[in-house]
């Protein structure tokens, strides 16, 4: 693998862990080249950035996933053997699965589920002394993603499983405890979600057919059988837990409407939530959520004249992607105007992955993604009123997942008049 600028050292490990979401931006600024070499685990691999990096990677003919999730990965935030590690024909089958609950009339129903929570949760607030925005969300969205997937969940769970849910999406990039709790988490979630999935099957419990607890209880394998319980379970926290993550966006979103209250007074304005799009975009590219991806080379081959061996582990830098200097004017700025009438491609902006989500494995929930974003961020400039109080808003940029150390606190929540 001549070719390719090579970091020295014998391990980098603990450097990943140390820079985070600057790992490989860092390095590809240092030797001034989208792709290098390191080592990492205990192993060689490659890191690739920008545009063209990403067109490789996302090639199905060059890569798999199969053994680039490490099983500390899988045992806390994916799931074993589940969507992530799977390839080829399988995984096409697997895929169309989660892009079946992706439809029109779903993504409305997601809609009216989330805005009747956000005027409870509006009215609980309102009788609040201080609210922790990262917390109420990703309770909203605990409740928002159960109603909608069609699993059932009494008030007094909502705590537990929250926790559940926050704990897995917590534990990426974790070491000791943290990993520690996505572990436990896991275990009490799937042991959960199976049990429901069992008495779908024995019809103890008959969910609406669109719901995906019907849709993963009933799915069949490219073989014609039943999906084991298990990975049925996990496939369905693969919707659920993803979908509270979106908590983390919509409070970085929060911070955005707090660092630059230009730009709050512009989705003030916004009627027709094309302003509202444009800033989910631009929070989606500017604040830290996943930071690089991984997947192994299927065979040797070779690339701009860099040769990649069979195996080989290769990251794909999302972070640095999206704040790329060839890619993005002033990348370290804060402008959701950027997105306007914006050209880039399924490669250049990946907060989600990038490619194609039916034929590879960009994200399966972008839209709901930023259909949550979307209602949530306006709901924040437009329906309420608050005070944001003192508090530590930076974010370390070497904890992944990154969140702002208050988890942006708010007070005197008030309804707007409309
Ligand atoms: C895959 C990010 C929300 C379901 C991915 C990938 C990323 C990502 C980076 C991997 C792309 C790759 O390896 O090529 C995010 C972020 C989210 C989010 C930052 C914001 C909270 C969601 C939601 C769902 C979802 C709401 C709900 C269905 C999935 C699934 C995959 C995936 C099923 C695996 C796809 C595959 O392997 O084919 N996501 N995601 N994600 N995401 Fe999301």
């Amino acid at each position: 693998q001549a070719n390719i600028p090579s970091e020295k050292g014998l391990d980098h490990s603990l450097s990943l862990l140390k820079d985070g979401y600057l790992f490989i931006h860092k390095r590809a600024q240092d030797f001034q080249s989208d792709i290098f070499k390191t080592r990492l685990m205990g192993e060689e691999a490659i890191c690739l950035r920008g545009e063209d990096g990403a067109k490789v990677f996302y090639d199905n003919d060059k890569f798999k996933r199969e053994g680039a999730a490490p099983k500390r990965v899988q045992k806390t935030l994916f799931g074993e053997d589940a969507i992530q590690s799977m390839d080829g024909e399988a995984h096409r089958h697997r895929k169309q699965l989660f892009m079946s609950l992706m439809s029109r009339e779903r993504l409305q129903e997601l809609n009216e589920i989330t805005r009747a929570q956000w005027l409870l949760y509006i009215k609980k607030w309102e009788t609040q002394k201080k609210i922790v925005l990262f917390d109420e969300m990703e309770a909203m969205l605990t409740k928002v993603a159960c109603e909608w997937a069609g699993v059932p969940l009494e008030e007094k769970e909502v705590e537990k499983r929250t926790k559940d849910f926050g704990d897995m999406i917590d534990a990426f990039g974790a070491v000791g405890v943290r990993h520690a709790r996505g572990r436990s988490a896991r275990k009490r979630t799937e042991a959960w979600i199976t049990s429901l999935i069992e008495e779908v099957r024995s019809e103890q419990r008959s969910p609406r057919e669109s719901t995906a607890l019907y849709q993963m209880a009933w799915h069949k394998e490219l073989d014609g059988t039943l999906m084991d319980a298990k990975m049925a379970a996990i496939e369905l926290i693969n919707v659920i837990r993803p979908t509270v993550a979106v908590g983390r966006f919509i409070t970085f979103g929060a911070v955005g409407l707090h660092e630059f209250p230009k730009e709050r007074e512009k989705l003030m304005q916004d009627q027709d939530g094309t302003y509202s799009h444009l800033f989910t975009q631009e929070v989606r590219r500017y604040y830290p959520f996943a930071p690089f991806t991984g997947a192994r080379v299927k065979k040797d081959f070779t690339w701009n004249s860099h040769q990649f061996k069979e195996n080989t582990l290769v990251l794909l830098d999302i972070y640095g992607t999206n704040r790329h200097p060839k890619l993005w004017e002033s990348p370290n700025e804060f402008r959701p105007e950027r997105f306007k009438g914006w050209e880039g491609s399924p490669f250049s902006f990946i907060p989600q992955g990038g490619g194609d989500e039916h034929k590879g494995h960009r994200c399966a929930g972008e839209w709901i993604t930023i259909e949550l974003m979307k209602i949530s961020l306006s709901q924040l400039a437009q329906n309420i009123t608050y005070d944001v109080p003192k508090q530590d808003l930076t974010y370390d940029l070497s904890r992944m997942p990154s969140i702002p150390k208050s988890r942006f606190i708010i007070q005197n929540v008030r309804r707007q008049q409309q």
